[in-house]
């Protein structure tokens, strides 16, 4: 038979990588293609290692609907699973159209190439980022999404609006969007994982650099926050736990499994975590110290949220099922690798 075939957008990316490598796994034929604005080649080049596929890479930009139809018609796809799109927080609050031109665009331009070239089947990577701060926790689907506060977090918001009005107006048409938590962590064999550029935002690389000694204090923002500790709360799901759920959301449109032919699931594990519960299991899993300092509120930041993530379970049939220590050892497995400490 046959192997269905997945595009890949943004492949080389930190959740693309680990994604393309649990398709592989899962028995799919999959294609990557990247821009490799905020990638490295060398991502592909560990997708290939894990896996022992010769995966391909099309260095294509999404917004480029010529090269788009290039390969798609190079390649026969059965399903795409849409990352690629720019994802910083703070950057999109200083250039808000670069955002809203790469992150819509290229959707739009995504959309309309598999309307043209008869490919059903969406995945997106949206974000739990559409709950702003919720009244009620944990956060379920039903949970009222809030007006963004960042240009990146609204993208997400249309892109949900785009892909919904798409599949509604398109009847054999099949879209699912995944709404991640905070995924952390890296693939377990070290040879793929996060590459932030510069000072990384987000906490884990942060802690990771920092136990690496290349950051030298770590800032956690805010310890006056309504929660047990004072320090802000989230719900940290394993990349690979994450990139599982896309192989089954991708399985559920191919086996025309869905309740509706568009649907959104929240990815995390259930669970809500402190910064300063995250920073001492990281020490602790790994036996290294993390110089922190407390420090303001960060602008934007919301106080607390975790994943009601019980609509994926029944649904997808999905879970999370790595456990934080092994997640934070990978992180810090991913680190040394790549500051070649042993
Ligand atoms: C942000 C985005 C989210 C996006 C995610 C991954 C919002 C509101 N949030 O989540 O949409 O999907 O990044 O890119 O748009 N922290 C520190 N010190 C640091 C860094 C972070 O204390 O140096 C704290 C933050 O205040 C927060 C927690 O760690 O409480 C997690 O922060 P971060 O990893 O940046 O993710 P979010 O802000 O939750």
């Amino acid at each position: 038979m046959k192997k269905e075939c997945v595009l890949v957008t943004g492949g080389a990316g930190y959740i693309g990588s680990h994604t393309a490598v649990e398709l592989v796994n899962a028995g799919f034929d999959v294609v990557i293609v990247d821009d490799l604005s905020n990638a490295e080649l060398s991502a592909v080049e560990g997708v290939r290692k894990i896996t022992g596929v010769d995966v391909p890479f099309e260095q294509v930009d999404c917004c480029d609907r010529a090269a788009l139809d290039r390969v798609f018609a190079r390649y026969k796809f059965n399903s795409i699973i849409h990352f690629a799109a720019f994802k910083a927080v703070g950057e999109s609050v200083v250039k808000p159209l670069a955002y809203y031109r790469n992150n819509l665009d290229s959707l739009m331009t995504v959309l309309e190439a598999m309307l043209a070239h008869g490919v059903s089947n969406i995945v997106f990577s949206s974000s739990a980022t559409v709950y702003g701060q919720p009244e009620a926790l944990p956060a379920t689907e039903s949970t009222p999404r809030q007006p963004a506060t960042s240009p990146y977090g609204n993208t997400k918001q249309i892109a949900e609006d785009i892909i919904r009005d798409t599949a509604h107006a398109h009847p054999g048409f099949n879209a699912i969007a995944l709404r991640y938590f905070n995924p952390i962590g890296a693939h377990p064999s070290a040879l793929i994982g996060e590459l932030p550029k510069g000072v990384p935002n987000n906490l884990v690389p942060f802690i990771t650099q920092t136990a690496a000694g290349v950051r030298e204090c770590l800032s956690v923002f805010g310890d006056d926050y309504n929660t047990p500790d004072g320090s802000a709360v989230r719900d940290y799901i394993d990349v690979v736990d994450l990139a599982k759920a896309h192989v089954v959301a991708v399985s559920r449109m191919v086996e025309r499994k869905g309740k509706a032919n568009y649907e959104f699931f929240n990815i995390g594990t259930g669970h809500g975590l402190s910064v300063l519960e995250l920073v001492r299991a990281f020490e602790k899993v790994n036996g290294v110290k993390v110089n922190h300092r407390i420090a303001p509120r960060r602008t934007g930041d919301i106080e607390a949220i975790w994943a009601d993530t019980s609509l994926a379970e029944r649904e997808l049939g999905w879970k999370a099922t790595r456990s934080l220590e092994e997640t934070l050892a990978s992180a810090w497995a991913w680190e040394k690798h790549l500051r070649g400490i042993r």
